[in-house]
This record gives C-alpha cells, sequence and structure tokens, in this order.
C-alpha cells in the first residue's frame, strides 16, 4: 500500500472532514460505476458513496428472481465496455449483475459502502459540496447524484392495512413464488413489475388478482423477431413520434388483440408519447397476457380499502386475499438528502427535462434521471466525464495531488 493509501485508510477512522480531489458520486449503482468509468478515462479520480453493502444494490437486493432484461443486451450496456459476446439477447438478473461486478473491477472501481448520505448543501462561501454521512464530512467542488429514479418504494395510501391480518408486501421484497403456493394474492398495480410477478405467481400456483385502477399499454416484447423497443428507436430516426406509435399500436393488437376486452384499456396517448411526457413505462409483455386471457391472473379494478381477511373494491365487491403484494413502483429520495437546491421537483427529478438535466450549477451533475433506463443513464455519464474532465485539465498540479483521491483532515478545510 503507497503511503498515501495508508494516510486515507488511517485517516478515515480519525476524521471528521475529507477533502475528496475529485468528484463525489452519491450511488453505486450502473450509473455511479458508468459516470466513475468515464471519469477515469478523463484522468479524474473520483469517490462513490453507497448507502448499501455491495454494488447493483437495487439489482442484488430489490428484485425478483425471474426478472431478466427486457430490452436487448446493446440497449442496457454501460459506456466503455459491453456485455460478453456469449450472453444471451435479454440477459437474467443474475448475468446483468455479474457484468456489473465484472465492469466495476475492470474499471478498479472501489466505492465507499454503508456510506448511507444524509445531508447535502453547497457551501456558497467556500465553493464546496458539504455532503455528510453518518460519521463523515466530505469535500469536493463536484457533486455526481446517482440515487436512482427508483430509490424507494411507493407505498399507497390504502385505509385499513393494520387490519389486514396476511401479509403485505411491496415488489421491492419478493423474490419469488414459492412462498405463494395455493394461495389468493391482490397484486396492487401493472406495471411491468405487477405483470412479471402475477406471472411468477401463476407459475408457482398461486392465484392472483392484479388490481388496474387506470389505463395501460401492454405491447409484445417483440414483432417480427425484433425487439419492439429496436424498432420503435429505428422507426423515430425517421418517423413522427406519433406514426412510430400507430405503427406499434397497429402491431400490437394484431399479436395481442384487444387488450380492452380483458380489463386492461389503452390510454388515448400512444406508448411513446405517453412515456416522454409523463414517464409512463409500457408494459412489455412476458406472458403474463395469456395468463389473463386464460383466466389464471383475474383482473380487479381500483382498491377502496383493505379489510381483515381481504380487500374492497371501488365497485362495491369484497374478496378474500391471503397476501397482498404492491406493485406500486419507485421514487427518486433525492429531496430527502439534498438541501437548499432547486434544481429537483418536489418528486426529486431533474426540472430540466432530458436531454438537457445532467448538469445543474455549482459543480452540480445528475446520472440516470432522464426515465430512459440504461441509455439514458449511458449518455448522462459520457457528457459528465467529458464536462469536469475539461475542468479537471485546467486545474493546477497542487490540488491534485497525492495519488490518493482523498486528502483527510481533522478539520474543516
Ligand atoms: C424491477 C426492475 C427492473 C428494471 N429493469 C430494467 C431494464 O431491464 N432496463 C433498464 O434500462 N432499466 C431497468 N430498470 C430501471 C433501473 O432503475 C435502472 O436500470 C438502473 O438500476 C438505474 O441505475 P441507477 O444507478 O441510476 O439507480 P439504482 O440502480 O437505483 O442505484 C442507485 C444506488 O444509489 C444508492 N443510494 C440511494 N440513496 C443513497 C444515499 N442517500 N446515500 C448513498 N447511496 C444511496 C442505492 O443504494 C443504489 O445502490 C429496472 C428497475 C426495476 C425496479
Ligand atoms: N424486466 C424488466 O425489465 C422490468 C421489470 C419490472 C420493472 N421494470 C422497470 O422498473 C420500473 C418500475 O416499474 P414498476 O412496475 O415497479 O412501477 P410502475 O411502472 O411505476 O407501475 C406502478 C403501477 O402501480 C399502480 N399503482 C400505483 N398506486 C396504486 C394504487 N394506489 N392503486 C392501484 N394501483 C396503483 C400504477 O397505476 P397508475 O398507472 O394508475 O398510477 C402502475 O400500474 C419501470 O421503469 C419498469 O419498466 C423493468
Amino acid at each position: 500500500m503507497d503511503s498515501c493509501k495508508e494516510q486515507e485508510q488511517q485517516g478515515f477512522n480519525q476524521a471528521k472532514f475529507v477533502k475528496v480531489l475529485g468528484p463525489i458520486i452519491v450511488g453505486a449503482g450502473p450509473s455511479g460505476l458508468a459516470v466513475a468509468a468515464c471519469l477515469s478515462q478523463h484522468g479524474v479520480p473520483s469517490l462513490i458513496l453507497e448507502k448499501n453493502d455491495c454494488i447493483a444494490s437495487l439489482w442484488q437486493q430489490k428484485t425478483y428472481d425471474r426478472l431478466k432484461l427486457h430490452l436487448p443486451k446493446q440497449f442496457c450496456e454501460l459506456p466503455l465496455r459491453g456485455f460478453p459476446d456469449d450472453f444471451p439477447k435479454y440477459p437474467t438478473k443474475g448475468q446483468f449483475i455479474s457484468y456489473m461486478e465484472s465492469y466495476a473491477s475492470h474499471f478498479r472501481i472501489q466505492p465507499k459502502f454503508n456510506q448511507a448520505v444524509k445531508t447535502t448543501e453547497f457551501d456558497h462561501i467556500k465553493g464546496v459540496w458539504r455532503v455528510q454521512t453518518e460519521d463523515l464530512e466530505y469535500h469536493s467542488r463536484w457533486l455526481i447524484v446517482a440515487t436512482g429514479e427508483n430509490a424507494e418504494p411507493v407505498i399507497p395510501d390504502i385505509a385499513g392495512y393494520d387490519k389486514f391480518i396476511g401479509n403485505i408486501l411491496h415488489t421491492s421484497e419478493y423474490k419469488s413464488g414459492s412462498r405463494f403456493k395455493n394461495q389468493r394474492v391482490l397484486v396492487v398495480g401493472c406495471g411491468n413489475s405487477g405483470m412479471e410477478v402475477s406471472l411468477d405467481l401463476c407459475r408457482h400456483n398461486a392465484i392472483p388478482h392484479m388490481v388496474v385502477r387506470n389505463t395501460v399499454h401492454v405491447l409484445p416484447r417483440e414483432m417480427f423477431g425484433m425487439s419492439t423497443f429496436g424498432i420503435a428507436m429505428a422507426l423515430l430516426k425517421w418517423l413522427p413520434l406519433r406514426l412510430v406509435d400507430k405503427f406499434l399500436l397497429l402491431v400490437a393488437n394484431l399479436i395481442l388483440g384487444n387488450t380492452d376486452q380483458l380489463g386492461l384499456k389503452r390510454p388515448k396517448t400512444g406508448p411513446i408519447e405517453l412515456k416522454n411526457v409523463t414517464g409512463k413505462t409500457p408494459v412489455l409483455d412476458v406472458g403474463a397476457l395469456s395468463q389473463i386471457k386464460s383466466g389464471k391472473i383475474k383482473v380487479m379494478g381500483g382498491v377502496k380499502e383493505v379489510t381483515k381477511n381481504g380487500v374492497k373494491f371501488m365497485n362495491g365487491q369484497e374478496k378474500k386475499f391471503e397476501s397482498i403484494i404492491l406493485a406500486t413502483g419507485y421514487k427518486s429520495n433525492v429531496p430527502t438528502w439534498l438541501k437548499g437546491c432547486d434544481f429537483f421537483t418536489k418528486d426529486g427529478m431533474p426540472k430540466t427535462p432530458f436531454p438537457n438535466g445532467w448538469k445543474g450549477e455549482n459543480g452540480l451533475y445528475t446520472v440516470g434521471f432522464t426515465r430512459r433506463g440504461l441509455l439514458g443513464t449511458a449518455s448522462d455519464a459520457v457528457k459528465i466525464a467529458q464536462d469536469i474532465g475539461d475542468q479537471w485539465k485546467t486545474i493546477k498540479g497542487n490540488d491534485k495531488s497525492c495519488n490518493s483521491h482523498v486528502i483527510i483532515l481533522g478539520k474543516p478545510w
């Protein structure tokens, strides 16, 4: 270990303040890793602070076993290093995690784990971001927010939860349908998680009922042997968005039939336009629809209240359930820890829409908040690294001294 590294290790145990020479990245998910890798290509060191004890914790700890990428791998790879050639077109969750691990090790990315960022504020006098975790305060002139659009589960405010004697869990806690065998299960929500969890429950001989309170676009994952997403991306290069939406819906209806008759009414706005305007992701069907057609997944209307043994629905119907799974989505957590900064909405998303939401003021950046999945992450990471790389070149040698990326201080600098 060189002397800087030794100093760093010892210092972390004693110091209250840590000066970080390069940017501080909050979050070691795909976005944090991608931006750290791109920065390293510009010779810029960075420090990732991660609240959990592993990289890609959403994927490792909060996703179900049967999860596979919905989009072909070329749309989900991070910059500078793609998926291995022998991975299938739609990698499994395990393969995605192994890709993330080899990505981090290839670029020698070593996040500091168990460092939940509690508060962050820009210090206008010193011109630095003050990033506080439980035991330390980190300072840097750059802050990169990489905590994700899906940082916390959304738990809807439905009356009567406390009366229910069965299990209530969010999809972020669901692993497999095996523990629900022969149970009547209510899945609240019909996004990609709700559909796939319902399908998984069918495969484990449970009896899923899925709440669809609103309209929803369901598209086949593939059309004519090609990914629907890939076709849409290609067509958008040549045709107006609304025409592409019309085409997708025409083919979807030919392949899937009229989903309205199954209780899955389509929104008036087309799937891509809706995604762009509201962020609502269309469902890419991987088998749930045929289970709905066969009656194995039952479609229900909105929930009025939870009772001791089940649920009362808006239409007055009442049904018994042993478990309730909330497939009600996720939200950003930025407003809980980033203070005094009006770059974000109250929902924790950048106010400036894509493609310009990656850069704020005073050295603030965001990666992975484009509502465009991993494709958006890759685009943000490249732009941020270029921008900070240009600034880094102009910084005097003294401020980049010591091969280490941090300097330990016992008092504020
Ligand atoms: C079930 C599921 C399946 C998905 N499938 C796909 C897919 O196939 N393709 C696709 O493109 N997208 C998919 N997504 C979207 C997914 O969110 C992104 O692919 C990807 O995980 C985003 O990476 P990220 O790094 O921006 O966020 P995350 O993966 O959420 O990583 C953020 C990291 O920040 C950490 N963090 C949060 N708050 C703090 C804090 N205060 N202090 C320190 N660390 C913090 C978290 O612990 C986490 O490790 C899926 C999402 C879900 C929920
Ligand atoms: N294999 C994959 O690649 C994969 C798998 C799963 C998820 N994902 C991705 O992960 C992200 C999150 O997906 P998600 O499905 O977890 O969340 P989501 O897309 O936000 O869907 C949430 C669902 O819950 C419903 N809902 C919310 N509150 C409700 C309430 N009180 N009562 C009834 N329904 C309620 C919503 O209905 P309304 O529309 O009425 O609000 C919506 O149907 C998406 O980007 C998705 O594409 C990908």
